[in-house]
C-alpha cells in the first residue's frame, strides 16, 4: 500500500533521508521510530506529497506519487505533527471542508463527521469556532479529519502528543479497527510502548537510514538483545548511548 524506493531528501549538502526502501502492505499498522532528527517527519511529509523528494520513488495504493500526485493523494489521509486548522471554522465546518477537498459531500459525510466528533467527545463543540479549542481538542479534530473521507492509507506524525489517556485509548482502538478493516496506517511515534503493543511491524530510522525493520520480536533477534527491554533495543539499534552522555555532561 505504501512503497518507497531509494527515497532520498537532501537539504543542501545534508542528507536527511538517505535512499530508504520500505514496503507497507495492506491492512498493516506500521510504526516508524527513531531519535530526534532521524528523518521521520521528512519521510512522512514526502509520502504525503507536501515535500518534494531529491530522489527515489513513492507509490500509494499502486499509484506513483510523482506521475499522478492528485490520484495518489486522493487515497491518503495525513495527520501532520504541527497541524494547521482554520481558526474561523467550526469543528463541523472543518471536517466538511476537508471532505470537500476529496470531492466528498452529502449525508454520508455529515454522518461520519458526527460520529467522529462524538467518538472524541467533541460533539458539544461541533458548532464552536476552532479558535476556542484547546490543544488536545484541535488534535482530536485533525485526527478526525484524516478519517472523514475514509482513505485507503493514513500517514500520521506523532498522533499521541497532547492527548489525554482516554483520547489516546480511543485513538489506538480506532487505528486498530481501521487496519482490521483492510486500511493501512503508517505512524511515527516516540512511545516505545505504543510501538510494541499497537504496531504490526516497525522500522527504526537513524540519521536518514533504516537500521532495522520487522516485528518487535524480529527486532529483538536482530539486535541480539535477548530479553532486553524495548528501550535498550532501540538505543542499541540507533547507536545512542544516553547514560554515557548524561554522565559526560554532569562531569564536565
Ligand atoms: N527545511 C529544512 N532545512 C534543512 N534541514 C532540515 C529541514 N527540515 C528538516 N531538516 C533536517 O533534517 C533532519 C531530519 O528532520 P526530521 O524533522 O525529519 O526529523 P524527525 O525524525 O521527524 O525528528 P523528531 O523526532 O525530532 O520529530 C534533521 O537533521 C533536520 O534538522
Ligand atoms: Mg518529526
Amino acid at each position: 500500500m505504501i512503497s518507497l524506493r531509494r527515497l532520498t531528501k537532501r537539504y543542501g549538502s545534508f542528507t536527511a533521508v538517505d535512499a530508504i526502501d520500505l514496503e507497507v502492505p495492506r491492512g498493516e499498522l506500521f510504526g516508524f521510530l527513531g531519535p530526534n532528527g532521524a528523518g521521520k517527519t521528512t519521510t512522512l511529509r514526502m509520502i504525503a506529497g507536501i515535500l518534494k523528494p531529491s530522489g527515489g520513488a513513492i507509490s500509494i495504493a499502486g499509484v506513483d506519487l510523482a506521475a499522478d500526485p492528485i490520484g495518489a493523494k486522493m487515497k491518503l489521509g495525513f495527520i501532520p505533527d504541527r497541524p494547521f486548522i482554520y481558526e474561523k471554522l467550526t469543528g463541523s465546518e472543518f471536517l466538511r471542508f476537508v471532505a470537500g477537498l476529496y470531492d466528498q459531500e452529502g449525508t454520508e459525510v455529515e454522518h461520519r463527521a458526527r460520529e467522529l466528533l462524538a467518538l472524541f467527545d467533541l460533539e458539544e463543540w461541533r458548532d464552536e469556532l476552532v479558535e476556542s479549542y484547546s490543544h488536545g481538542m484541535r488534535q482530536k479534530l485533525i485526527i478526525s479529519s484524516a478519517f472523514v473521507h475514509r482513505p485507503e492509507v493514513i500517514v500520521v506524525d506523532e498522533p499521541m502528543v497532547g492527548l489525554d489517556p482516554k483520547a489516546a485509548r480511543i485513538l489506538k482502538d480506532l487505528f486498530r479497527e481501521y487496519t482490521h478493516r483492510g486500511h493501512t496506517i503508517m505512524m511515527s511515534t516516540h512511545t516505545l510502548e505504543v510501538a510494541e503493543t499497537l504496531c504490526d511491524r516497525v522500522a527504526i530510522i537513524a540519521k536518514g537510514t533504516i537500521r532495522a525493520c520487522g516485528t518487535m520480536a524480529e527486532l529483538r533477534d536482530s539486535a541480539d538483545a535477548g530479553t532486553q527491554g524495548l528501550e535498550q533495543i532501540f538505543l542499541k539499534l540507533t547507536g545512542e548511548n544516553a547514560a554515557r552522555e548524561l554522565v559526560d555532561v554532569l562531569d564536565a
